[in-house]
């Protein structure tokens, strides 16, 4: 199960936050200290990177001087393409576009959602596929520029969230968007799942959004439906995951995806929502966004 271990021994000691193994006889387990982590042993949490399942209680167990707060998951670590780009292993697919990632989150999600046009006070966004963060703070930017007053609700749906390091990496590069990294940073870092900041009020739903979704009460304004490919990533667009939209979409609200498939296409049609297909950003010739029908709308 997920952020679950079965059973097993640890092998090598880790109270001091070395490396260590963990074998069961039949898989072996690599949890290591971040960089962070390995250079700060005074570290009051612990921010471990699972390369497989291993359960919190079992590692606070090993570890019982810290508080095991984070990465209490199926964490995943990138590979990089050309030292700054993110690349799933797991899925074998980008985290965003090498070319003008920045100007593809504008074009597909906010202009897609009609945003920042329709913000208003207590504007809620959410995504499937919370990946580096580069699109929430892509769109927190605009809100804090419409000047409209108070905080962006955000939600974020990821399975295997990356380490903050990571996240740290992926989205340096967008100086514009320094100023609201860091904070989230910085609450990432100490764990946190829920990240306040004058503008902003983000959640951060760890898990298959197909078993997080239907347990969520929220209702988005306007969803992100950025998984990887859906050839990559099927999970995240199957047609049962997609029919919760509806339900968790407040009157009037839209979604916009990068992709333009016609399953995804077809699914969300059949649910309620008026899906059209636009020109895509860069090198895709298509996009999909749509807004929920009056008739489908949640009671
Ligand atoms: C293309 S990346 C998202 C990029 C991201 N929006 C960003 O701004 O960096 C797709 C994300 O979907 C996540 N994902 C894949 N399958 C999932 C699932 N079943 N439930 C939740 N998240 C999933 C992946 O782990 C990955 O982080």
């Amino acid at each position: 199960m997920w952020g679950e271990s079965t059973h097993g021994t640890a092998a090598g000691t880790a109270a001091d936050g070395a490396l260590f193994d963990y074998a069961d006889g039949c898989a072996h387990f690599d949890a290591r200290p971040s960089d962070s982590e390995a250079k700060n042993a005074a570290a009051p949490y612990l921010d471990i990177h699972t390369g497989h399942s291993l359960s919190v209680s079992f590692i606070a167990k090993l570890f019982p001087d810290r508080v095991v707060k984070f990465n209490q998951y199926n964490a995943d670590r990138p590979d990089w393409l050309e030292g700054s780009i993110p690349v799933s292993a797991r899925y074998g697919d980008i985290y965003f576009s090498a070319d003008d990632p920045l100007g593809e989150t504008r074009h597909v999600f906010l202009a897609g959602n009609g945003l920042p046009g329709r913000f208003r006070p207590g504007f809620h966004v959410a995504e499937l596929g919370f990946g580096t963060g580069l699109n929430m703070l892509a769109v927190l930017a605009e809100w804090c520029a419409s000047g409209i007053e108070g905080r962006l609700t955000y939600t974020g749906f990821e399975a295997h969230p990356l380490q903050v390091n990571d996240i740290e990496r992926a989205l340096s590069p967008f100086t514009e968007l320094s100023f609201h990294l860091h904070p989230v940073l910085s609450a990432l870092r100490e764990g946190q799942r829920v990240i306040q900041t004058p503008s902003l009020q983000a959640e951060l739903v760890t898990g298959d959004a197909r078993t997080t979704l239907p347990l969520w009460d929220g209702r988005a304004d306007a969803w992100f439906l950025d998984g990887f490919s859906p050839s990559c990533n099927p999970e995240l667009w199957e047609d049962d995951l997609l029919a919760k939209l509806p339900e968790r979409t407040a009157p009037d609200g839209t979604f916009a995806t990068f992709t333009a498939a016609g399953r995804v296409r077809r699914a969300l049609t059949a649910v309620g929502f008026s899906v059209e297909r636009t020109a895509g950003f860069g090198r895709k010739r298509h996009m999909l966004r749509g807004r929920l029908n009056a008739e489908s709308r949640s009671k």
